[in-house]
C-alpha cells in the first residue's frame, strides 16, 4: 500500500488499512501478511504501529518463471527455444 508523500503521517495509512481489515474480517480472513523490503524502516514501523508483529524466521523466496521463446529462422520451421539459450546465441 502507499500514501502520497505529501499526505504521509496524517493517519491516512492507518485509516486505509482499518477499512481493508474490516472487509477482510467480514470475508472470514484469519491472517494478513504484509510484504515489504527488509530495509524499508518506515513501512516496518507503520506495520508494527497498526498491529503487525515480525515473523523474522519466515523467509520469502521468489522465482521468475521463464517460458520458451518461439523463433522462426528464414525458411526454417518455428522452434521453441529457452530464453537463456536465446541470450547465449544472440
Ligand atoms: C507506509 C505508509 C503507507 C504509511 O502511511 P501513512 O499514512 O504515512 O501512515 P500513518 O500516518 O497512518 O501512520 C500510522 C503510524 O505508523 C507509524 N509510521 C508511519 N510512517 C512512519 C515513518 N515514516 N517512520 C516511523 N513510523 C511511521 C507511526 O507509528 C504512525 O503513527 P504516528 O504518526 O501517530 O506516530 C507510507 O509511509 C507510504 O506510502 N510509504 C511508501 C510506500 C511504502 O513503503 N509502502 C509499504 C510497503 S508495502
Amino acid at each position: 500500500m502507499g500514501v502520497d508523500e505529501a499526505f504521509q503521517r496524517r493517519n491516512l495509512g492507518r485509516r486505509l488499512y482499518k477499512k481493508l481489515e474490516e472487509e477482510l474480517l467480514e470475508d472470514g480472513v484469519r491472517m494478513v501478511i504484509a510484504d515489504t523490503e527488509g530495509d524499508n524502516e518506515e513501512a516496518i514501523s507503520f506495520f508494527k504501529a497498526i498491529g503487525f508483529s515480525p515473523r523474522s524466521e519466515h523467509i520469502w523466496l521468489a522465482k521468475t518463471l521463464r517460458r520458451p521463446v518461439k523463433v522462426a529462422p528464414k525458411g526454417g520451421r518455428v522452434k521453441e527455444i529457452l530464453p537463456e539459450i536465446m541470450e547465449a546465441i544472440e
